[in-house]
């Protein structure tokens, strides 16, 4: 075969690969336009008896052209492989409502709801889900995170410890922020992730507070992080999660685990501020004691309630509705 032949067997093989409406005949397709009894396998028979010059250029023509049926056959094949597959989907479809004879199906809790919005949003700006366990150690909960022994700012959380172990070594984990040092003892930075949880303080039940709550925790680990990286990415937050008109603002704060630290409020349409978290640079001992060079990796992190949000999203005036587990209430969202 000659170039002007080629082009024309390009072209034929593209209208013949187009008008494959199934997987077997492509396969069959592929095997005539590539194989060993196909045209280009012929065409490559005869370089050996050409002149070099004539060799060399009908060789790299064959590869082109090989390389673009290889492409079209793909392409085809991704194509007509969606189409199976949604056709082979809709033969299985099994309409579960046709099952449920009038009865009322249920639905996911208020709080279940907010943290999975909150999860498929961080995902969609590309951070992992983390999680670690509820019942911690005294050195992951407070001592990896800058909170040294008998430290006043260990009063900050009103803790509830568990009798096992010796004294005080075990307890409810208070935040969410020991699961930040087990990503980094377990993952090589870049590291960005959140981390969803129930936390416990020794709460005395009201409107706004629970001993059982609920917050989300953020972790970026990578080179060259900045606080503007951190103001910029909650102010990203916000008009994500609430909505445009919403904005962010930090206010000076103090947490032992974060330097410089900082709260962070949201703002809404109407001026009014709500505070949602705390926030900060990642401490270099918080990161020295995970096993990270500080000098190398630095980070930023935020931790906010979710619970809050839950009740701001239905305008609900009691958190302990949430808990009451009343099929009357919960049913309304
Ligand atoms: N863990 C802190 C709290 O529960 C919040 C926080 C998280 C602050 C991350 C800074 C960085 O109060």
């Amino acid at each position: 075969m000659n170039e002007i032949d080629l082009d024309a067997h390009l072209a034929q093989a593209a209208t013949d690969i187009a008008a494959a409406t199934d997987l077997a005949a492509l396969k069959d397709l592929d095997g005539v336009l590539l194989g060993k009894k196909s045209a280009i396998t012929a065409a490559k028979r005869t370089l050996g008896g050409l002149e070099p010059d004539q060799r060399r250029a009908l060789g790299l023509r064959l590869n082109e052209v090989r390389d673009e049926l290889t492409g079209l056959l793909d392409e085809r094949r991704r194509h007509l492989e969606v189409g199976e597959r949604a056709a082979q989907l809709e033969n299985e479809r099994l309409d579960l409502t046709e099952l449920d004879h009038g009865r009322r199906l249920g639905h996911r809790h208020v709080i279940t709801q907010t943290w999975e919005r909150l999860e498929d949003l961080f995902v969609g700006m590309g951070y992992t889900v983390s999680e670690g366990p509820e019942i911690e150690d005294e050195w992951h909960n407070f001592g990896a995170l800058n909170f040294p022994p008998d430290h006043p700012a260990r009063d900050m959380y009103d803790t509830l410890y568990v009798n096992y172990g010796d004294p005080q070594s075990t307890l409810l984990r208070t935040h969410t922020s020991p699961v930040q040092v087990r990503v980094m003892e377990d993952q090589e930075p870049p590291i960005y992730s959140i981390m969803p949880g129930r936390v416990f303080r020794s709460d005395t039940a009201d409107a706004t507070h629970m001993p059982v709550f609920h917050q989300i925790e953020a972790l970026v680990i990578d080179r060259g992080i900045t606080f503007g990286d951190l103001a910029g990415t909650l102010e990203a937050f916000t008009t994500a999660y609430f909505g445009e008109g919403f904005t962010s603002r930090l206010r000076p704060s103090y947490f032992p685990f974060t330097e410089p630290s900082a709260e962070f409020d949201i703002r809404r349409p109407d001026g009014s501020w709500l505070e949602l978290g705390g926030c900060g640079m990642v401490h270099p001992n918080v990161l020295t004691a995970a096993g990270l060079d500080p000098e190398e990796w630095s980070g930023f992190a935020f931790g906010f309630g979710l619970d809050r949000l839950a009740l701001m999203r239905h305008d609900i005036d009691d958190l302990r509705e949430l808990f009451r587990n009343d099929h009357r209430f919960l049913s309304q969202f």
